[in-house]
């Protein structure tokens, strides 16, 4: 039987709905019966027939730091998908990161070991690799640089590797996906979703930076191929594009009927504007917008290398532009 964790999040509930397809038995973990209904309404993205597609899930209450409730829910699982962490970029929410996305991952792959699994297949994050001189594109070999500026999200991400690599030491069989910012319909919001929210509203600004974009349906495809081969103890990086924030920006606006950001932001204006937002946060304790670290990555073009994925499985990543079509205009069906 297969677990998969965070079944309620945007890239949990995509992979549940294709392994549903495939007719394999499969359980998920959730913590409140409310968010169950988030992965519902993917299933209903895809088919008519989702409430019959859905029952075939077998959901099991857990939290990834409940050692006890997470010991009974791996009893006869072969193979673990572990999609689940907490994504924040809140520079207050550094005990939380840890505890979620460190220890969590460590339970994980202790209980797979203990529980000799097959294999687990863990998402990761391109916020995990280092940086190379010049516009040499990143690629898998470009290891962590402690020295950077990095956030706490990234640092607990690199954490969870960690533990993945010390499971593959203890004898587990592992791969590891690093997908750069993944686009998919179903959760408006929170995450990448809320950026369709955002343009349907309008955008006034453009930074200068890129992005590296996959869609959610090529990396549960990937996942799923690289869990069904004979590939472990590798990772992958997954960037399907590399696209301006001006054209990212536009396209979104463009899928949703939206007026396209027109003025361009500099760096200055960044670096004046996450001070501004510091400030705010302190005199009033609302959440940060705009971080050091997120105002850094707005202006930044890094290149990110997926070939040793494309060759290892012979893949064709879908276009972007479709990609972002199709969720923009199953946005406006459902809101
Ligand atoms: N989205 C992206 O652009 C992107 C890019 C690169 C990498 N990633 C990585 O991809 C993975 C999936 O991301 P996503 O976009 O699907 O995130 P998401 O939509 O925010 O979903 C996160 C999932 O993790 C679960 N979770 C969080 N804390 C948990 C805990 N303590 N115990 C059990 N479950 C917990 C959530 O459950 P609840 O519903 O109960 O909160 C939810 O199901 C993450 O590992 C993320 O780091 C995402």
């Amino acid at each position: 039987m297969i677990l998969v964790t965070g079944g309620t999040g945007l890239v949990g509930a995509h992979l549940l709905y294709k392994l549903a397809n495939s007719e394999k038995q499969v359980r998920a973990i959730y913590r409140s019966k409310n968010t169950i209904e988030r992965t519902k309404n993917i299933f209903s993205y895809y088919t008519k027939d989702y409430e019959t597609l859905f029952k075939r899930i077998e959901w099991a209450q857990a939290d990834l730091i409940d050692v006890p409730a997470l010991s009974d829910v791996f009893i006869g699982i072969t193979h673990v998908y572990h999609c689940a962490a907490l994504v924040s970029f809140q520079p207050n929410m550094n005990q939380r990161l840890r505890k979620t996305n460190i220890e969590g991952t460590a339970n994980i792959v202790n209980l797979c070991i203990t529980n000799t699994v097959q294999k687990l297949c863990y998402v990761s994050s391109i916020a995990t690799l280092g940086s190379t001189l010049g516009n040499t594109p990143v690629n898998e070999t470009t290891d962590w640089n402690p020295e950077n500026d990095n956030s706490l999200y990234a640092i607990t991400k690199y954490g969870a590797e960690m533990e993945v690599w010390r499971g593959t030491q203890e004898g587990l069989n592992a791969v590891i996906v690093n997908p750069g910012i993944i686009l998919g319909p179903g959760i408006w919001n929170n995450g990448t979703g809320k950026l369709f929210k955002k343009a349907a509203k309008g955008f006034t600004y453009y930074t200068s930076g890129t992005i590296a974009l996959i869609g959610v349906i090529d990396v549960v495809a990937i996942m799923v191929n690289l869990m069904e081969s004979e590939i472990k103890n590798e990772r992958f990086i997954l960037v399907a594009e590399h696209w301006t924030c001006k054209k990212f920006l536009q396209s979104l606006a463009k899928s949703v009927h939206s007026k396209p950001p027109k003025k361009e932001v500099n760096s200055s204006f960044l670096n004046i504007a996450w001070r501004l937002d510091w400030a705010k946060h302190k005199l009033t304790g609302k959440p940060r917008l705009l971080t050091k670290q997120i105002a850094k990555s707005l202006n930044t073009t890094t290149q990110y290398n997926s070939d040793k994925l494309k060759t290892a499985l012979n893949y064709k990543f879908k276009a972007v532009n479709e990609t972002i079509l199709a969720i923009g205009n199953h946005y406006q069906k459902q809101v």
